[in-house]
């Protein structure tokens, strides 16, 4: 265990800014989904890290969801939480939201719910502490996010049953 105390999903939450460079673009001059989805796997293991004091690994990015496109110059407004945790895994929900740089004015693009699994030292996965959901909305995403594990780890168990893929390079 990594520590007995629960947290609530404020205590670990994360917000975090990026002013988007071309270098991030793709030809048409929007963010790239791949630099997108760098920074939602970022924010969202800060966010594993802070709950459960120890190193998380993504096992798994289950929705993902673009949106709107994001443009250069604009700011990029990161905000991650945990929703959910199992026995060694999480659940976190990442929101990306684009910003005008000169309005302020604000736009969900982008949506993701990844699995983390806590690890210990030895790199075997660990029981996280448990997450104390307060306020209506953070119920409310708890729920949400039994559900969708529930359906995730029914849909492994359908996958994974006779069905792993050989890699044959
Ligand atoms: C994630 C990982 C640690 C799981 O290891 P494992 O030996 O399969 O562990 P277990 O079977 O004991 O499962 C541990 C937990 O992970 C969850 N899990 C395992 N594979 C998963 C997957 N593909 N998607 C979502 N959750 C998964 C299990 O449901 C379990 O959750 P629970 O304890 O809350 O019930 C391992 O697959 C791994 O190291 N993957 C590579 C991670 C990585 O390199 N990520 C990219 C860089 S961060």
């Amino acid at each position: 265990m990594t520590s007995d105390r629960g947290k609530t999903p404020s205590e670990s939450a994360v917000e975090t800014r990026y002013l988007v460079m071309p270098t991030q673009a793709n030809p048409q001059g929007t963010a790239f989904g791949g630099a997108i989805v760098s920074w939602i796997d970022m924010v969202a293991a800060m966010a594993g890290q802070r709950h459960c004091g120890c190193e998380v690994v993504t096992a798994g990015i289950d929705t993902l969801i673009f949106r709107h496109p994001i443009r250069i110059g604009d700011h990029v407004v990161l905000r991650a939480a945990v929703n959910y945790v199992s026995r060694s895994s999480l659940e976190v929900g990442v929101q990306v939201i684009r910003e005008d740089p000169y309005t302020g004015g604000q736009l969900v693009a982008t949506t993701a719910h990844l699995t983390l699994v806590a690890l210990d030292r030895n790199k075997k996965p660990v029981a996280v502490p448990p997450l104390l959901p307060q306020t209506e909305e953070e119920k409310s995403r708890y729920e949400h996010a039994r559900l969708r594990v529930q359906a995730r780890k029914e849909r492994l168990r359908t996958v994974q049953d006779g069905n792993e893929i050989e890699y044959r390079p």
